[in-house]
């Protein structure tokens, strides 16, 4: 039986007093069947840290640099992340694919930085509209996962389905879609590993999950979770999507 995992991914927002103030509202969600993570901007994380370490929220980064340190201007790396208490991280967001022209190699170098460092990776895959209209999303997908898990044998993982056309459009894909995608995740990730590995990795979905929405998603076999983007930035709307019931 796989846990539910829900995600907050703030990104590029939120100061540093309000990051503060929303982990202070997540505080006192006591939801023991669901994993609860947040992914605050870097310069919030040590803070945040201690605002929920008494909580069952834990922490996690929107990106990693693969080298542990060095002049590398900008990138903070899995032993920084490490110190200020994160647990899980980010990798290949369709933000940092599109706009930071991470590919599949780096995010494979990336994946292999996470877990010496014992972080958990969530490794984000998805389509854009003109592949999904050309019928070829689940190459998309399964070139995605094939090259960023390359000759990486370690299956502690998370997978996040967001199809790039629903991220922050408010266009959900439908449940349907997004179990035929999920499930063809876990065959590849059965074929890759091993289906006993298979059946324990968490599938996330994301890409304009809201409380109106949740639950149909989570009514499917193989969406395990969420990764939430904008209505994580609600704590009244990320509860309620902790709080969906399937
Ligand atoms: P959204 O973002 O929920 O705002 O669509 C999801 C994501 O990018 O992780």
């Amino acid at each position: 039986m796989r846990t539910r995992m829900i995600a907050g991914n703030w990104k590029m927002n939120t100061t540093l007093s309000e990051a503060t103030n929303l982990a202070e509202s997540l505080t006192s969600i006591s939801s023991p069947e669901t994993e609860v993570v947040i992914f605050p901007p870097f310069i919030s994380l040590g803070t945040v840290q201690n605002t929920v370490k008494n909580s069952q929220i834990k922490l996690g980064a929107q990106t990693i640099h693969h080298e542990p340190k060095g002049a590398y201007t900008g990138e903070i790396s899995g032993p920084m992340l490490k110190s200020v208490g994160c647990d899980y991280v980010l990798i290949g967001h369709s933000e940092r694919r599109q706009y930071f022209h991470e590919d599949n190699a780096l995010l494979n170098q990336k994946i292999r930085a996470a877990i010496s460092h014992q972080l958990i990776p969530i490794l984000c895959v998805g389509e854009s509209l003109a592949e999904r209209e050309n019928n070829i999303t689940l190459d998309v997908i399964k070139t995605q996962i094939l090259e960023a898990l390359a000759a990486i044998p370690y299956t502690n993982m998370v997978i996040a389905y967001e199809p790039v056309w629903a991220i922050g459009t408010g266009k959900v894909a439908s449940p349907e879609q997004a179990q035929e995608v999920h499930a063809f995740i876990r065959k590849i990730l059965s074929d890759h590993y091993d289906k006993m590995s298979a059946e324990k990795i968490r599938i996330l979905y994301g890409g304009s999950v809201t409380p109106q929405n949740s639950h149909s998603l989570f009514e499917k076999p193989d969406i395990d979770g969420a990764l939430v983007g904008g209505a994580s930035l609600s704590a009244e709307s990320f509860i309620n999507i902790i709080q969906t019931h399937s």
